[in-house]
């Protein structure tokens, strides 16, 4: 953005930053109390009994436990109220992350022109595809965000300025842990990859390419490639990217149709992406991310963790998220489990790595395409 910082204003900094903390202390103590009620309920003790002995279960059978146990969370009152705060901050995080960004419209606006006049070329790229089918699910608000991932031309500044620094920084959002530093993340994940040389790093739903940034750092002469379906995420990377010379093409395209060779990628990457995307349409995109991996080369998912890694109780907070929080996938892909449809699919080497010792979050699952890539 040349020279022109884009700064909220105090207010709108002041509203983000006080709804970050009021989630993290609400969360903090509420939810202890809620888990102990849980753990004391005769139901719920039942409940976790099965659970432990459902290792191997298909996602059905977890999807109809965790369920059963939300019903039971929910006789709590310190399990309602902790809620309650979630839901309120959930939906309040976009209302006053929209206004504080909108405040800054004309500066964002100048910003950009500038931008646009001071270009160089450092090899970042834009290339959309108007016009591809959309799926059904697409247009979800998720996570309440009004209007879905295109329903706001600043949704990008929105994450960036306000959501980003402001609200993951207190933790206690979604399956994140009251308190978790989880600035990080990415680049400590990206070192679960086995050891090798990664000439093309390809990353499936990147939105705004907040994971590409990240690997930049870890792989500075990667070519690295990220493809997604929103318009407004991808623009917004672009300009990020072209602003502080990243050097990464984002690619408009469907993530189980990436229009890229056979064989052509040194490792896939998926960050917190699978949790929105129906069973059916993760089993595509990773037979896609097959197919272009060169033999030798790695997938890498991080997302949260399957309901059979956490406990019963940290389950019911990710189910939450299904039912009350835009997150319609949420429930069935934590019920599932990537590492063993990576294994059917040929994966060979599959592992899986947890960063937290309670919510397990980020969750890493690592496999390999089979041969070397020199036949
Ligand atoms: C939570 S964001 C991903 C964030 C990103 N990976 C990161 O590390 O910051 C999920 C993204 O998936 C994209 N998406 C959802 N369904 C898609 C599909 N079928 N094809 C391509 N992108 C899709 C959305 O547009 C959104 O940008």
């Amino acid at each position: 953005m040349g020279q022109t910082q884009v700064r909220l204003t105090q207010r709108g900094r002041a509203g983000m930053q006080f709804l970050g903390h009021l989630r993290g202390i609400a969360s903090a103590g509420l939810r202890d109390r809620a888990r102990t009620d849980f753990e004391r309920d005769s139901d719920g003790q039942a409940l976790q009994a099965t659970a432990a002995t459902m290792d191997a279960a298909p996602y059905r059978a977890w999807m109809k436990l965790v369920r059963e146990a939300s019903r039971v969370a929910a006789r709590s009152d310190a399990y309602r109220f902790e809620r309650f705060y979630q839901c309120m901050g959930g939906h309040e995080i976009f209302v006053r992350g929209i206004c504080a960004v909108e405040e800054c419209r004309k500066e964002i606006e100048q910003a950009r022109s500038e931008q646009s006049k001071t270009e160089q070329d450092d090899g970042t790229s834009l290339d959309l595809l108007p016009g591809l089918p959309e799926p059904r699910y697409f247009p979800v608000e998720w996570h309440t965000q009004p209007g879905g991932w295109d329903g706001y031309d600043l949704y990008g500044e929105v994450f960036q300025y306000a959501f980003g620094p402001n609200v993951f920084r207190y933790g206690g959002y979604a399956v994140v842990e009251p308190g978790q530093q989880t600035r990080y993340a990415r680049e400590e994940s990206f070192g679960e990859l086995p050891p090798g040389t990664y000439r093309r790093i390809y990353e499936v739903g990147c939105g705004t390419g907040g994971s590409l940034f990240s690997a930049r750092a870890v792989f500075p002469d990667a070519e690295l490639i990220g493809s997604d379906l929103s318009e407004t995420q991808l623009r917004h990377g672009y300009r990020v990217s072209r602003r502080v010379g990243a050097g990464i093409q984002f690619k408009q395209r469907l993530a189980h149709d990436t229009k890229e060779p056979d064989d052509s990628i040194d490792a896939a990457i998926s960050f917190a992406f699978f949790h929105e995307l129906p069973r059916h349409e993760t089993l595509r995109v990773l037979e896609e991310m097959y197919r272009i991996l060169r033999p030798g080369g790695s997938m890498i998912i991080v997302d949260p963790p399957p309901f059979k890694e956490v406990d019963l109780f940290q389950s019911v907070i990710m189910d939450w998220e299904s039912l009350h929080h835009g997150e319609p996938y949420f429930s069935v892909s934590c019920a599932s489990h990537w590492a063993t449809e990576m294994r059917k699919m040929g994966f060979e080497n599959v592992r899986e790595k947890a960063f937290h010792d309670r919510n397990k979050y980020p969750y890493v699952t690592v496999g390999t395409k089979p041969g070397t890539g020199d036949e």
